[in-house]
Parts: C-alpha cells; sequence; structure tokens
C-alpha cells in the first residue's frame, strides 16, 4: 500500500525550491502544535482576577522603566521524567537485589547516563501493617536493609529513589495506604511523606485504588482532597520530590476525566492518564501485548493540550526488551512516547536487556525528541492503517513519525512544506531518519507492519 500525502514530485520540488506558505495538515485528533506555551503556568479550573474598575488617576512623573524580565524559573520535570520501574515485569515478587541489580544494569548499559535516573520501587515493598508509631515499614524478607538504605545505594550510584503509595487505604496490592481508611479516620499524607523525605526519596508515585469517598462527597472531589492533601505533604516534607499523581486513570471511563486533568497539574508534575501497560506474564511469556501499547497511544494521543513543561501525561511503561513486544513493535513504542511527550520510564528485565535493546532505548536521537524542551506534544493525524505525527521541536526543527498500524507494509512521505515550518524562500531542508541515521533526500518510508519511521527535519535559511 502506498500512503501518498502529497505526490513525489511535490516533495521533490519543495526540498529544493522550499519556498511558499507552510502549512501543516489539520490534524484530526489534537490542537496543532501552533504557538509556544508558556513556560509552565499550572492547568487552572479557577477564575483568574477580575478587571473591575475605576481607572487609576495619570501618575504624576512618568514611571521608570520596569527592570528586564528575569525568566521565570524551570519548574520541577521541566523535561519528561526518565528512570526504571519494576512493577511491569516483575509485579509482587520484588526484591532489594532485583532493585539494585537493574539499576547496575541501568548505570553499566549507560542508559542512566542518557537520562535514564529515577529508579522506582512500585508497590508491595512494605509490611502488611504499619509500626506502633503508626510509621510504614519495609518488607523485611524483600528489603533486610530497609529503604533509607536502598536509597543511599542508589544515590551512591548516581541515580534517584522513586517510591510508590497510594491516596486510598490500602495500595492496589493490599498494603496499607497513605489515604484515609474507609469510614474517614486519619489520613497519613504527611507522616508519610516525612518518611519518605527522611529516606531519601526523590520520587513518588501515588495509585489510587480504594480511596475512601465519604458519603455527600463526589469521587472527584475525594480524589481531589487526597491528591492536594499529599502534594502539600510533600511540599512541607523538606524535599524536592517529584509528584507522579494515578488520579487520571481512575476517571478515563468517566464523563468527568477531562475535568480531573484540568485540575491535577497544580499538585503534581506527571499523571497516570488510564490503563496499564500489559504486564509481562511469566506463565504465557510469549503472549502479545502490543494490543496494550495500541490501547496506551490510543487514548493518549488526543490529550495532548493537558502536556506542557513540568506536567506531562503518561501513557505508562515502556516494555521494549520483555517479551511479548517485538524489536519493530518496541521502536515503535519508544517513538510514539517520545513524539507524545511522554515520560520515559522504563519497566523491564534490565539485567537481560541485550545490547540492541540497550541501544535502541538509548537513541540519543529518539531522546531529543522526547526531552525536548518546548515539551509539545505531536500533532497526530489519525489514518486507517498509518498515523502521521508531527512535533514542533526547540530552535524550530520537527520530528516526524510515520506510524504504522495496518497489517501490511506502507509506503509513506510527506512535504517539508506540510511541517509548519515558517515560509522563506532559498531555503533548504535536512532530514534525519532518527533508527538508520541516514540523511535521505526526501521525507519517505516504507513502513513495516507496527513499525514507526521516525525523522528530524531542520530548515535552513
Ligand atoms: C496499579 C498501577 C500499576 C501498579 C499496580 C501496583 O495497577 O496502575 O502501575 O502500580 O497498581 O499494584
Amino acid at each position: 500500500m502506498r500512503i501518498a500525502l502529497v505526490p513525489f514530485a511535490a516533495i521533490v520540488s519543495a526540498a529544493l525550491a522550499c519556498g511558499g506558505p507552510a502549512e501543516a495538515p489539520a490534524p484530526q485528533q489534537q490542537e496543532p502544535a501552533a504557538a509556544p506555551r508558556p513556560a509552565s503556568p499550572p492547568p487552572t479550573d479557577e477564575p483568574g482576577p477580575v478587571d473591575g474598575g475605576t481607572p487609576a488617576p495619570p501618575a504624576p512623573d512618568p514611571a521608570p522603566p520596569p527592570p528586564a524580565a528575569r525568566p521565570p524559573p524551570a519548574p520541577l520535570a521541566a523535561t519528561p521524567p526518565m528512570g526504571w520501574n519494576d512493577w511491569a515485569h516483575y509485579q509482587c515478587w520484588i526484591s532489594e537485589q532485583i532493585i539494585l541489580d537493574n539499576a547496575a544494569a541501568l548505570v553499566s548499559s549507560s542508559l542512566s547516563k542518557k537520562g535514564y535516573d529515577t529508579v522506582t520501587v512500585d508497590d508491595c515493598w512494605m509490611a502488611g501493617s504499619r509500626d506502633a508509631n503508626g510509621d510504614l515499614v519495609a518488607d523485611s524478607a524483600k528489603f533486610p536493609h530497609g529503604m533509607a538504605w536502598l536509597g543511599a545505594q542508589l544515590h551512591a550510584m548516581g541515580l534517584k529513589f522513586g517510591i510508590y503509595e497510594d491516596a486510598g487505604a490500602t495500595t492496589c496490592g493490599g498494603y496499607p495506604g497513605s489515604g484515609q481508611p474507609d469510614g474517614g479516620a486519619p489520613d497519613h499524607f504527611a507522616q508519610d511523606a516525612r518518611l519518605f523525605a527522611s529516606w531519601g526519596v526523590d520520587y513518588l508515585k501515588l495509585d489510587g485504588c480504594f480511596v475512601w469517598i465519604p458519603p455527600g462527597k463526589s469521587k472527584e472531589q475525594a480524589y481531589r482532597d487526597a491528591y492536594s492533601a499529599q502534594s502539600a505533604a510533600l511540599a512541607a516534607s523538606g524535599r524536592t520530590i517529584v509528584f507522579s499523581e494515578s488520579t487520571p486513570a481512575y476517571f478515563q471511563h468517566d464523563s468527568n476525566w477531562d475535568s480531573v486533568l484540568g485540575w491535577v497539574g497544580r499538585y503534581g508534575q506527571l499523571w497516570r492518564l488510564g490503563e496499564d501497560i500489559q504486564i509481562y506474564d511469566a506463565w504465557n511469556p510469549s503472549a502479545s501485548r502490543w494490543a496494550s501499547v495500541l490501547n496506551n497511544y490510543g487514548y493518549t494521543r488526543d490529550k495532548g493540550r493537558f502536556t506542557h513543561p513540568g506536567n506531562w501525561n503518561d501513557p505508562d511503561f515502556i516494555i521494549g526488551g520483555d517479551p511479548g513486544i517485538s524489536a519493530e513493535e518496541a521502536r515503535s513504542q519508544f517513538s510514539l512516547w517520545a513524539m507524545m511527550s511522554a515520560p520515559l520510564i522504563l519497566s523491564s528485565d534490565l539485567t537481560n536487556a541485550t545490547q540492541a535493546t540497550a541501544a535502541m532505548l538509548g537513541n540519543s536521537d529518539v531522546i531529543a525528541i522526547d526531552q525536548d524542551a518546548l515539551g509539545e506534544p505531536a500533532a497526530v493525524t489519525v489514518g486507517s492503517a498509518v498515523d502521521v505525527l508531527i512535533k514542533r521541536l526547540d530552535g524550530g526543527d520537527r520530528a516526524v513519525a510515520f506510524f504504522n498500524h495496518g497489517s501490511g507494509a506502507a509506503a509513506v512521505s510527506i512535504s517539508a512544506d506540510q511541517l509548519g515550518f515558517d515560509a522563506c524562500s532559498d531555503c533548504t531542508y535536512h532530514v534525519k531518519n532518527l533508527w538508520d541515521g541516514a540523511s535521505p533526500a526526501q521525507i519517505s518510508a516504507m513502513v513495516p507492519s507496527h513499525g514507526t519511521a521516525l525523522f528530524r527535519v531542520s530548515q535552513t535559511h
């Protein structure tokens, strides 16, 4: 199948003549990346100041010129967080050795140098109950040296320490949660945040199982109260802790999903949007996990308006290198996550990762698309077999992806004129294929089924 987005002759003439007004194809599912977004205003659902009034009398003397505006400070998580989490491969079968072995693999593979710097221990790290002081306690069989020790080991490896808790009475796995127990006894948000800070925690994933919804309170308000309480507790903890919120995932199939997405960015830096990526099944390791990659891409691609520096949609883990996903599919997941400016949180057995997997996950050109300072998500034009994603990058380059979700190979091409560059005469374009490193004359590719071609295009005046 050939999907001719523009006639081939038009591509050639665009590449050579490169004049004329630049126009991006109209995306069907998402607003185009048209204007730079402000550095980091948190989404707000509260009314702004009202312009109310009587005009001020003229000032007697001309006011001195205002001091030069200082750039706003960079937000926490100015680019999408990167790291590794045990859940999708190990679930509850974790131990301090497994965590440290994977952390060591991150370092020895040089993936940590590429930006994967946060190692997060997911659910099931705790003992079944709090201690006499009400503090959380590590499971002493899985983590005999305790969590502060583990954090110190990770820090000594140049990594950051992430941990999992839950906004409800218990975690999804049934361990003590930070939220109010059913019936409304006091929560533990402040106490747990202080404990995490004392352990050197740098990143908290707060899940949303079993959140207590008091009579008379809406589900949305109950979640909002819990997540804002945890956010305030982290701010008061004395340590800078990136906050990953799972709230929106608990509203994915409710009519107020977007309403939740409208406030969640006030409280944290990233959030799980929806369903989990399919976990590795040790009893059926060859079962394909591709459908869940497609599903998570599908529910994320049109939510780009909620993503910007300091606030990121999280479509869940990168599983490339683990069973259940082919090398072609793994490149696609990685490309699509980068185009959506998604967090890159690996969740696979890195101790068995091949060199090819490490090279794929460490592709600096693709990571640069994800970590681009503008933090814009791609505009997506959805096709019956091929989606075309266009992402505006800092400095004016464009990233282009052709994602073939159909069942046969597809020839796809696009003209530089369609990428939304500023109009100019006498421009030239440089095209780099980010998966094979080639510099083709045109932006075109034969894309296999489940594959993604990924390009970076620069306009030179
Ligand atoms: C939920 C989350 C997963 C994982 C498990 C742990 O399913 O979405 O990412 O944290 O809970 O129980």
